[in-house]
């Protein structure tokens, strides 16, 4: 019997992935004009991406407007500016040289980094019957998603029936939640586990053929999840018991003699033909043009797995007559 322990499967991939989450804000409502929001675009961005910090509303005949860093306004804190009056966009202390004011009070973010995560204020200057107005301010957030998971497995190439397989879905951490997936399919694994974290490991009791095919495992926590890369499980099985076509067994001598043998088998059979026990031939399919009588007897068709180890074999009775004259 051939060794069939293939090495554990260990591709690690880390991946620091980082969402970046902002809320939309509602904040000074002047009594004049629609309320004015901010919304992030997208709402959820990866670190190194670019966030679109979007005013809706923002009234007419504004005489400026600044945005801070911070929940506070004060000059240190000043990121950019716009002066309606002169058109001109400026940048104060806190600019980043990753921010593009829009004259319409968009700020523009490129490559987020963990240092943009904070509050941004945005403040409304309209001196004409009004006042400065300190606009409130608006979060932006990283959260990190989870890494990419990786499956180990301790076989590889398990045998039908035999061999006991248990995949372990890492990194393993009481913050996840773990799910299985098999040719895209998801397994059930029991959501009422008390500890979640149980559902990383896998195990196949006694591994059939059906169960062959490619594994994911996927994490989760609260913020988002993510699959593995594919892990192909290739379950060894058979020979089965071969069929021989076709199966009728009377010839008339001089008739070509074309026999099939099929066993489902992975890796797939090796075949050889015997004729009343001696050797013909190996290879799946018999062919003998223009029998003769002499070729009457016991065909059998071998099969051999030497991944499994076992053989089979299907025999039938092969009849050669003279063609009768009239
Ligand atoms: C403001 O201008 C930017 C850049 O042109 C644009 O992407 C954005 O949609 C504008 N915002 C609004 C609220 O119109
Ligand atoms: C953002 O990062 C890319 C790649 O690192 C760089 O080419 C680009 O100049 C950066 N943009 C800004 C505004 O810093
Ligand atoms: C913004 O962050 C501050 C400081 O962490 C927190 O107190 C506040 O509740 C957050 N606001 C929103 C709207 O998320
Ligand atoms: C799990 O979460 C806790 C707090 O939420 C954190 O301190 C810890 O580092 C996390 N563990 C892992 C393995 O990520
Ligand atoms: C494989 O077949 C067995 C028996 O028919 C069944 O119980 C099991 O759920 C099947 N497994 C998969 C992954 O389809
Ligand atoms: C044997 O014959 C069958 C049926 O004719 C055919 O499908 C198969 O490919 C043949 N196998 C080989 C090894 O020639």
């Amino acid at each position: 019997m051939a060794p069939l322990s293939a090495p554990p499967f260990t591709q690690r991939i880390t991946w620091k992935g980082l969402l970046l989450t902002a809320s939309l804000l509602h904040f000074w409502n002047p009594p004049t004009t629609a309320q004015v929001t901010i919304e992030a675009q997208p709402p959820k961005i990866s670190e190194g991406k670019d966030v679109l910090l979007l005013v809706h509303n923002l009234p007419q005949n504004l005489d400026g407007y600044f945005w801070y860093k911070g929940q506070m306004t004060g000059v240190q804190h000043y990121i950019t500016a716009y002066a309606a009056d002169r058109q001109i966009i400026t940048s104060g202390p806190a600019y980043s040289g990753r921010v593009t004011l829009y004259s319409n009070g968009s700020l523009l973010i490129q490559n987020v980094t963990q240092e943009d995560t904070g509050s941004y204020t945005l403040e409304i200057i309209k001196r004409v019957g009004e006042t400065r107005g300190v606009t409130g301010y608006f979060n932006v957030t990283l959260y990190s998603k989870p890494p990419k998971p990786y499956i180990t497995i301790n076989n590889l190439n398990p045998r039908q029936n035999k061999d006991v397989l248990a995949f372990t879905c890492e990194p393993q951490s009481e913050n996840y939640t773990y799910r299985w997936w098999l040719s895209g399919q998801s397994l059930p694994v029991s959501p009422r586990v008390k500890r979640p974290i149980e559902n990383s490991n896998l195990i196949l009791p006694s591994v059939m053929r059906n169960e062959t095919g490619a594994y994911q495992c996927e994490i989760r926590n609260r913020y988002g999840g993510i699959r593995s890369d594919p892990v192909t499980l290739n379950a060894l099985y058979g020979p089965d018991l071969p069929s021989i076509y076709p199966s009728f067994a009377h010839y008339r001598s001089g008739e070509n003699l074309y026999l099939s043998c099929f066993a489902d088998s992975n890796p797939p059979a090796e075949y050889s033909w015997t004729i009343n026990g001696k050797f013909q031939q190996s290879g799946q399919n018999l062919s003998i043009p223009q029998i003769t009588t002499k070729h009457s007897g016991l065909y059998a068709c071998s099969v051999h797995n030497s991944a499994t180890g076992r053989r089979n074999s299907k025999s039938m009775r092969v009849k050669v007559s003279d063609w009768t004259l009239p």
